[in-house]
């Protein structure tokens, strides 16, 4: 849904700010070290109390300070829900609609948001955990029993790998493993199912960005000839000897290929970056086209890697999608993405309408 205001204090290197967002287009402007990046992380970690730049929440407080806070307006039917983050050293402090929440699931409720920057590469090229991290964000907007399954899974995987640490044998260790292959196996089953319906989506955004086929294939996390309660027998003796679970969603992947081949060993670096915007286009479309309206797409500085005919294509398909948008510019309008709503001009970390 989209966001109508963002007040941000103590966050990373920007100014104080309280700034009004159109539901459509926002731009925002600046030169080099200006703040661009850091606004685009602080409307990131509204929806998903993480960064996609670190880990430690330090690096997000103002350097000097002991905590930053963020307060989000979002525009639902019946008017706004307010979303507030206090974050710092000591972990996250989260409300949403004025009642404190544990879980950061309450802010992707209220604000998915996905982003495309100059590192979104990774996607492809890190491990396994950055995509399985992917798919699970999109299979958590798309299936309603999807965090509780999970939640059930890791526990599980938790009891066991701490059973097998103790060495536990026989009944111990059976005692875990009804669980989790239960929820393994089901969870399993959602990511195929999500897989499925996410590839169409996707081929079309190859074709348009790549002019490649462009497609996933789900490793559950354990050998696909056998079941997940077949695959925990198979490794009980090395799960003993290493005390680890070896078999399981924990252990899963998505393969990327291009027009059959293993997209690591055959793309650029360039063509890597479209492939990865192709795969997070495709989880916004297939996102829109069960639930309109709700998503927002952070688009860093899309000029600064693409070539001319790229960046037309990547702006043509961005266009295309009914979603808020925040674009980070160095040079000014991007042409082919419109008008903007609303433009902001960001400069040592003040941040002012334009
Ligand atoms: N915790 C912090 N406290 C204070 N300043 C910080 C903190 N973290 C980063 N900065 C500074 O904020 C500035 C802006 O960084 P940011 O990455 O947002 O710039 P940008 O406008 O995206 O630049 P570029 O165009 O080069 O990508 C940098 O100079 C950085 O050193
Ligand atoms: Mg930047």
């Amino acid at each position: 849904m989209p966001l109508e205001r963002l007040e941000a204090e103590r966050f990373r290197g920007l100014a104080p700010c309280s700034l009004d967002f159109d539901p459509r287009y926002n731009l925002i402007v600046g030169p080099n070290a200006s703040g661009k990046t850091s606004l685009l992380e602080a409307l990131f970690f509204l929806g998903r109390a993480r960064s996609f730049r670190t880990r430690r929440l330090k690096a997000l407080v103002r350097h000097g300070e002991a905590t930053f806070q963020l307060v989000g307006a979002v525009r639902v039917t019946a008017g706004a829900v307010t979303l507030g983050i206090r974050a710092g050293d000591d972990g996250a402090e989260i409300h949403v609609g004025g009642q404190r929440v544990r879980s950061a699931t309450e802010l992707a409720n209220h604000f998915p948001a996905q982003i495309i920057d100059p590192e979104i590469h990774r996607l492809l090229e890190d491990g396994p955990a950055q995509r399985r991290k992917f798919i699970d964000w999109g299979v958590f907007h798309v299936e309603h029993g999807f965090l509780t399954e999970w939640q059930r899974y890791f526990r599980a995987l938790r009891q066991r790998n701490a059973a097998l640490r103790a060495q536990s044998r026989g009944a111990a260790l059976d005692a875990w493993d009804e669980e989790l292959v239960a929820s393994g196996t089901r969870l399993a089953a959602m990511r195929s199912r999500y897989l499925e319906q996410l590839t169409p989506f996707l081929r079309e955004a190859g074709q348009a960005l790549l002019d490649l086929d462009v497609t996933l294939a789900h490793r559950a996390g354990w050998a696909a000839d056998q079941s997940l309660s077949e695959a925990l027998k198979a490794s009980a003796d090395r799960d003993r000897r290493t005390a680890v679970t070896h078999a399981g969603p924990h252990r899963a992947d998505v393969v990327v290929r291009v027009d059959g081949e293993l997209a690591r060993e055959r793309v650029s670096r360039g063509q890597q970056k479209l492939l990865a915007s192709a795969l997070t286009l495709a989880q916004l479309r297939l996102q829109d086209s069960l639930a309109p309206g709700r998503t927002a797409l952070l688009l860093d500085d899309p000029a600064a890697e693409l070539d001319g005919e790229r960046l037309e294509r990547l702006v043509g398909l961005v266009r295309a999608l009914p979603v808020q948008l925040f674009v980070t510019s160095l040079r000014g309008d991007l042409p082919g993405l419109g008008t903007p709503g609303r433009r902001f001009h960001v400069e040592r970390g003040v941040l002012a309408p334009a």
